[in-house]
């Protein structure tokens, strides 16, 4: 089972998943964090500038990245990730990797190959869609899918519409870690805030284990940290359980 942590916001995730990452890189300081984009992971990379770790030595991969955006353009993932994460950590650009560089259509393989070159992602954060997407593997998605090219959903690009002057804007293709790539990292941290992923969320913990609703694929992982706020945690039957195991958690365990 997942671990599943309700907490009263988002700063509060962003500072608990940055004390996992803190934990994960004094044990390994060449450990080797799976990013993500979109709103939901921001707390998290804030908490993470304010412990001023040293981080000279990790790798990074993002998750996914706009196929037919410029990688230059301030919306595409490459920009993101720079802005959000690889700035403010203080890394340097070869430290980080984001998917689609060069022709399209060696990419996905390249990356493949570059997170084993790695030895794989120690940590992966993850956001959720509304429609249940992790990464960007919409509804649908092969549970052993790899790196590949994917065509977003309607609902995908007008929930991101708010990044672009008008949802025409939003791309239509992606490239994406699999969810079978994902499944690879050794500790999955997904991330939930508002009461639009109320639902997703709900699906991906309790639900049926189904392609039609990518996250529950989660539910196959052996180590598992989900943190939601009130709202997003709002539809999960078994909320109280969560919190009577968090709070008799045993100070040895880490998250
Ligand atoms: C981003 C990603 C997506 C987002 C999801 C939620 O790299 O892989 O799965 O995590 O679309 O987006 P936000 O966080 O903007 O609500």
């Amino acid at each position: 089972m997942a671990e599943v942590v309700i907490l009263p916001d988002r700063e509060a995730a962003g500072m608990l998943a940055a004390g996992a990452i803190a934990e994960l890189v004094a044990r390994k300081p060449d450990a080797v964090l799976g990013v993500a984009t979109g709103s939901t992971p921001l707390p998290v990379y804030r908490a993470l500038t304010r412990l001023r770790l040293d981080l000279s030595r990790i790798r990074a991969f993002a998750l996914d990245e706009y196929v037919g955006l410029p990688l230059e353009h301030p919306q595409s993932y490459h920009s993101v990730i720079e802005r959000e994460v690889t700035a403010p950590l203080g890394l340097e650009p070869a430290q980080v990797a984001v998917p689609g560089d060069g022709p399209i259509e060696a990419a996905s393989e390249d990356y493949e190959r570059a997170i084993a070159a790695a030895g794989g992602v120690d940590l992966q954060l993850l956001g959720i869609g509304t429609d249940g997407h992790i990464g960007f593997n919409e509804p649908g998605s092969s549970l052993a899918s790899r790196t590949r090219i994917k065509t977003l959903t309607e609902q995908t690009r007008r929930d991101n519409a708010r990044f672009f002057a008008a949802v025409d804007d939003v791309p239509r293709h992606c490239i994406t870690q699999g969810l079978g790539t994902i499944r690879e990292a050794r500790h999955l941290v997904l991330l939930a805030f508002g009461d639009e992923k109320a639902d997703a969320l709900a699906a991906a913990v309790e639900g049926p284990v189904t392609a039609s609703l990518p996250g529950s694929v989660i539910q196959l992982h052996p180590r598992v940290t989900v943190l939601v706020d009130e709202a997003a945690g709002s539809r999960l039957v078994h909320a109280d359980y969560y919190r009577y195991v968090y709070a008799n958690k045993p100070d040895w365990q880490r998250l």
